[in-house]
């Protein structure tokens, strides 16, 4: 069969490479992917992004499903217009991924059915979100309702900072509409994780644990990035945590979604903070996989993808099952210079072509492309394209062992201005040190 992935990020690289290992697959598009699912055996891509144009192209070649990977398209409605051309896709309806477009509708939701998360307050009026700043205080979390790219979450430490937050959205729209309502919520502290589930609506699957690390900076220093590295699982959800999420947030959540007559079928991500009282509190909904935490999972996916993806489209995933490699898998992101306020474009990378080469003989490393595409004075070389340009993810016996080798890798990929930390995983190194 044929598929279809919609993107062109790390995320959709890993999507495709899996999905393209299962035996009953002999091609997967890619639209419009970069110059890792380009070179990618098995993977072809396709350089158009209008949905008119990606069904025609679904229907003329037979694509037996199309898997969204990004948020964009699902906000704009692409599994509405491909289910209302008759085609089978794999994501949230525009309605349901509103868990995802809009922060108000989250809250509200968690609200209405009872599901941990920080106290918080919905605003479009400076004066009265000034006014509630000067009655609670700092720190405080300063939210845009909309999709913002990761630039719409203000953490701040002071009132002031809360004050600017608060008039850089809804008095200067720096962020455009998607500030014209905010939230401002209380600051949780505790140790952040990513939990991610497969469901057809009804049944749910959860897929392995992992840890993101958000900020540029080795120490989570530094500003807010799309995810500088990530690893699974995370020894920090524990078995009971597990259990705790499930029954108290991603049943209730998928019910909830049901029961308002607004079904989620999709991969869900929450981002979930655990407290130093062991309570997990959700701090977002998004109605996708998270980049990078696919990359590490999906390298440790045994299971057949498809198999799964279209078991949750038949709202049959009570009748499938997930295979873990037992190993660790760790990726680190290599992001461009000036990322994430400026990336700089069409630095030559070198290294990774030999790399990629290797890797056809192993099946404990893969290095995901994201911003990338071929160019150079030969058309032909691997160039820097987008802000995280790669992630190295490999597998390991334990964190340590995983973290070791995806560095070892890294030291051989070279592209000018390259940003990575030093330290993904270090929570999760630090938390089996003291356990032990
Ligand atoms: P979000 O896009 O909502 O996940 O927010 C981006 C980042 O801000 C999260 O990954 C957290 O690190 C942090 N964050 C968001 N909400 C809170 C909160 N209520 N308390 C503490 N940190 C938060
Ligand atoms: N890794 C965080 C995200 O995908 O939003």
């Amino acid at each position: 069969m044929k598929l279809l992935v919609i993107g062109n990020g790390g995320r959709e690289h890993a999507l495709a490479w899996k999905l393209s290992l299962s035996p009953r697959v002999h091609k997967v598009f890619v639209a419009p992917g970069n110059a890792g699912t380009r070179l990618e055996q098995g993977l072809e891509n396709l350089p158009i992004t209008s949905f008119p144009e990606l069904i025609e192209f679904a229907k003329k070649e037979q694509i037996a499903l199309t898997i969204v990977g990004p948020e964009i398209p699902l906000a704009a409605g692409i599994v509405d217009e491909f289910r209302a051309a008759g085609l089978k896709i794999f994501g949230p309806t525009q309605q349901a991924a509103q868990l995802e477009t809009s922060k108000t509708f989250a809250k509200d939701f968690m609200m209405r059915h009872h599901i941990p998360t920080a106290a918080y307050c919905s605003f479009n009026q400076p004066d009265l979100a000034h006014a509630y700043i000067d009655q609670h205080g700092a720190p405080l979390v300063i939210k845009a309702d909309g999709l913002a790219a990761g630039k719409g979450v203000i953490i701040a430490d002071t009132n002031e900072q809360a004050h600017a937050a608060v008039n850089a959205l809804l008095v200067e729209n720096n962020l455009g509409a998607a500030g014209n309502e905010i939230i401002i919520e209380e600051y949780i502290e505790g140790t952040e994780v990513s939990f991610i589930v497969i469901t057809d609506g009804v049944h749910i699957l959860p897929l392995a644990t992992s840890q993101d690390h958000k900020r540029l900076l080795d120490g989570n220093l530094g500003p807010n990035t799309g995810g500088m590295g990530a690893y699974s699982p995370t020894p920090f959800v524990t078995p009971s945590l597990h259990a705790q999420i499930m029954r108290n947030i991603i049943d209730p959540v998928i019910n909830g979604m049901s029961k308002e007559g607004v079904g989620y079928t999709g991969f869900l991500y929450a981002g979930l903070m655990i407290t130093p009282e062991n309570q997990v509190k959700v701090l977002e909904f998004n109605c996708r996989l998270g980049d990078p935490e696919t990359q590490p999972i999906l390298l440790r996916l045994r299971s057949d993808l498809v198999t799964l993806i279209e078991h949750a489209v038949n709202g049959t995933l009570d009748k499938a099952a997930i295979e873990w490699d037992r190993r660790t898998a760790l990726g680190i992101v290599m992001a461009a210079a000036g990322y994430p306020e400026n990336p700089r474009k069409n630095d030559a990378i070198t290294g990774l072509r030999e790399l990629i080469t290797a890797q056809e003989q192993t099946d404990d490393f893969h290095i995901f492309q994201a911003g990338t595409a071929l160019g150079g004075q030969s058309g032909d070389e691997i160039v820097t394209a987008g802000g995280r340009v790669l992630c190295v993810t490999a597998l390991g016996e334990n964190i340590k062992l995983a973290q070791q080798s995806a560095y070892k890798l890294i030291e051989k990929i070279h592209f000018d201005g390259s940003q990575a930390r030093h330290d993904i995983g270090y929570q999760g190194i630090n938390y089996q040190r003291k356990s032990i």
